[in-house]
């Protein structure tokens, strides 16, 4: 019988939360010897084909999982069904709770990205503007020299580890160069058609960006765009890598796989209990608290370096929330039609006339993105510290005084409860821990590297 065959303590146990907690349903107690609400509960949570459920406890010593020396529920086939189950229902509880942070990530990295985008573009419509209204012989040859410039600074600003503004304001300058020179310098060269430019052999502008190089006739203007563009484009660049790294981040806990030793921890702990016909007798905290910190060994390892990524998200965010006009990126960007304007000036007369640069409202948005970005990431500090005590408050909504301790039912759990890391994770009573998933470790490295080398900023 599968009740007699169950131990003394057992049936206290069982008897007492039946009768004082939860009559009924909890355990089927007038009804023990059938296996029906096994059944019920294995069909409503669309764990596998409901025939596999035999109908009356039997042995099946076969079981790997749920061991038990008395009649059971469960059958060898069951706890494979309970265990692929258990390990979707992790998994999709585990993107549950990281979608919020999915989607401000997300979010954030596309509002970001278009305020950077509306910004640039904004700035090289005005920096053309510069050639039409200023150097009308220039404007038509220069318009696509300036949309390269700003493609390359918009690149720089969307984090590509390639770009260089060095290079980019170089080549700007070396392909300025002769056609300042001819059409400027020397009016009269050639008399040729804007159109007979372009035909001219490529070899003398070759020549002519060659001694650009030597006799710097834009003066120390080029190095000042380089510095102050480096220095002002900084954050938003440093912004758009770090929000980057945290997608891949999130991506990579999501697409991470649960070990098939997690998998028979979390069977034991949510599903050896029906196997003795108790379906809604929740696991013991302490026992969801080993076997989920066991499962996700890998995402707890990425806390520490995780919690340093948000503090620089939100250092990042808020000096774009509050630059001054000193180092703002607005006004850097608004300022390189006037430096290529010095440039030029400085070509023509060695002299410059500094303009005024008037101000767009993308500043506001950036500043207002940045301080609703500030705060709302803030709360994503110890999210993947906290993710496997998380996934267990969901388990224990209700006030228990008895639990599932993953053999038995109990009053209190007693295996040592052990900490998050992976280190701790060695003495896990639950299941044995030796690594961590390759592609957490992977992120974590990256995680380490790139909050490492922008620490500064
Ligand atoms: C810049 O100019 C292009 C083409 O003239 C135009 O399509 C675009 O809307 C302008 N961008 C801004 C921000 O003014
Ligand atoms: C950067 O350059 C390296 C080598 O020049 C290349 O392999 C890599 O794909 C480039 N990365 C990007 C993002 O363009
Ligand atoms: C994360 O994964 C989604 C698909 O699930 C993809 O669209 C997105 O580009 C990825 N994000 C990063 C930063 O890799």
């Amino acid at each position: 019988m599968f009740r007699a065959a169950l131990r003394n303590a057992d049936l206290f146990w069982v008897i007492l939360f039946c009768v004082v907690f939860l009559p009924e349903a909890a355990c089927g107690s007038a009804d023990a010897d059938s296996c029906h609400e096994v059944k019920t509960a294995y069909m409503m949570r669309q764990i596998g084909p409901v025939e596999l459920v035999p109908d009356t406890p039997g042995t099946d010593e076969s079981l790997r999982i749920c061991v038990h020396p008395g009649p059971s529920c469960c059958t060898s086939k069951m706890e494979d069904s309970y265990m692929m189950a258990v390990r979707s229902e992790t998994q999709q509880k585990m993107r549950s709770y990281s979608f919020e942070l999915k989607y401000l990530i997300a979010g954030h990295t596309k509002a970001y990205q278009e305020t950077f985008e509306s910004l640039v573009s904004f700035t090289s419509n005005l920096t053309s503007t510069l050639f039409d209204s200023a150097y009308s012989a220039l404007a038509s040859d220069c318009r696509p020299l300036v949309f390269q410039l700003f493609s390359d600074i918009k690149r720089h600003l969307s984090g590509d580890a390639n770009s260089s503004l060095d290079k980019t304001v170089r080549r700007f300058y070396n392909d300025l160069f002769p056609l300042v020179y001819r059409r400027l310098l020397n009016p009269g060269f050639g008399h040729m058609s804007p159109q007979s430019y372009s035909s001219l052999p490529s070899s003398h502008d070759d020549c002519l960006r060659m001694t650009r190089q030597d006799v710097s006739p834009f003066g120390p203007h080029p190095h000042l765009l380089v510095s102050s563009l480096s220095r002002a484009l900084g954050v938003g660049r440093a912004l758009s890598r770090l929000l980057r790294l945290a997608g891949e981040v999130v991506n990579a806990t999501e697409k991470a796989t649960l070990s098939r030793e997690c998998g028979r921890g979390l069977v034991r702990m949510q599903y050896c209990s029906h196997c003795r016909g108790m379906t809604l007798i929740r696991p013991c905290t302490g026992l969801c608290v080993n076997v989920m910190r066991g499962c996700l060994v890998g995402v707890s390892e990425l806390g520490e370096p995780w919690g340093s990524l948000v503090v620089l998200l939100q250092r990042l965010a808020a000096t774009l929330a509050t630059s001054s006009n000193h180092n703002s990126m607005e006004l850097a960007l608004l300022a390189v039609r006037n430096q290529v304007n010095d440039a030029i000036l400085h070509a023509q007369l060695h002299g410059s006339f500094p303009l005024k640069g008037s101000k767009g409202d993308k500043s506001r948005s950036l500043k207002k993105l940045s301080r609703e970005f500030q705060g709302s990431v803030q709360r994503y500090q110890w999210f993947f510290s906290e993710l496997p005590e998380m996934l267990c408050e969901s388990e224990m909504e209700v006030e228990q005084h008895t639990c599932w301790s993953g053999q038995d039912v109990v009053e209190s759990y007693a295996g040592r409860v052990v900490g998050s890391s992976l280190k701790a994770q060695r003495e896990n009573p639950e299941m044995t821990v030796r690594n961590t998933d390759p592609v957490l470790k992977g992120a974590k490295q990256k995680l380490e590297e790139l909050t490492q080398v922008n620490i500064t900023l």
